[in-house]
């Protein structure tokens, strides 16, 4: 067994992965088709982190899609049943990439909540408001980055929330799954980064 399970080797792979290591977790890092770029990573990262590619067995209870939407779709479809209980973190944010200007999602939906209807895991949402290379560096403008997350499930928020202190960054629970709607916004992501909520909070800019 290992404690993560990250899917994808891309920009928030590295990212989350860096994050994890650092938080002292086990890694399972499934690569898309290439077992050697997971490989590679893994050399990268040290730490304990175990690879192989999409289709292997799941060997964590917290698994992480690193992946756009439609491969995240095609993941919560190939591994269906085997999903059951397990907790799944949504990073995507679901942009139609021909126009930058709207989703891909149903209005009145969000991937999350699209994904939990295809899913019998306990689907959260987040790190979608969180750019992979201030992830990596685990701080922005010299403060802890915050990490929104949405969910239905207590005891899955709460295994996100100790994932997020573990590493070192600073959980702020937004509401029922729901609430992924906005976190998905387009926008949300570079309003919410920089800088941090809770330092804008403190300082008085968030209003
Ligand atoms: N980049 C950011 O700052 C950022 C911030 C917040 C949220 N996000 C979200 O994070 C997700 C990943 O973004 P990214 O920037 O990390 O993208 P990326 O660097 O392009 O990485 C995407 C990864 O997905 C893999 N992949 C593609 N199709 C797959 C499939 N069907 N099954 C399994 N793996 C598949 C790719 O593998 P191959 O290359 O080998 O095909 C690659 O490793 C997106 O949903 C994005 O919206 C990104």
């Amino acid at each position: 067994m290992t404690d993560i399970t990250i899917i994808g080797t891309g920009n928030m792979a590295l990212g989350l992965a860096t994050r994890a290591v650092a938080a002292g977790k086990s890694l399972q890092l499934l690569a898309h088709k290439d077992k050697g770029t997971a490989e590679a990573l893994a050399a990268e990262l040290g730490g304990s982190v175990s690879t192989g590619v999409v289709g292997d067995v799941l060997t964590s209870e917290i698994v992480i899609p690193a992946v756009f939407f439609d491969a995240a779709r095609d993941i919560v479809a190939l591994y269906g049943d085997s999903l059951t209980g397990k907790v799944y973190v949504d990073i995507t944010n679901p942009v139609d990439f021909s126009t930058f200007d709207g989703l891909t999602v149903p209005a009145g939906s969000s991937a999350t909540e699209e994904l939990q209807k295809a899913t019998t895991a306990k689907v959260v949402k987040a790190f979608n408001t969180t750019f992979a290379a201030t992830l990596a560096e685990g701080t922005v403008g010299g403060q802890p980055l915050d990490v929104l997350i949405a969910g239905d499930d207590q005891a899955a928020i709460e295994a996100v929330v100790e994932f997020v202190v573990a590493a070192g960054l600073t959980p702020i629970v937004v509401g029922t799954q729901r609430r992924a709607q906005q976190l998905e916004q387009p926008g949300s992501s570079t309003s919410f980064s920089l800088p941090t909520i809770s330092s804008r909070i403190s300082s008085g800019t968030l209003r």
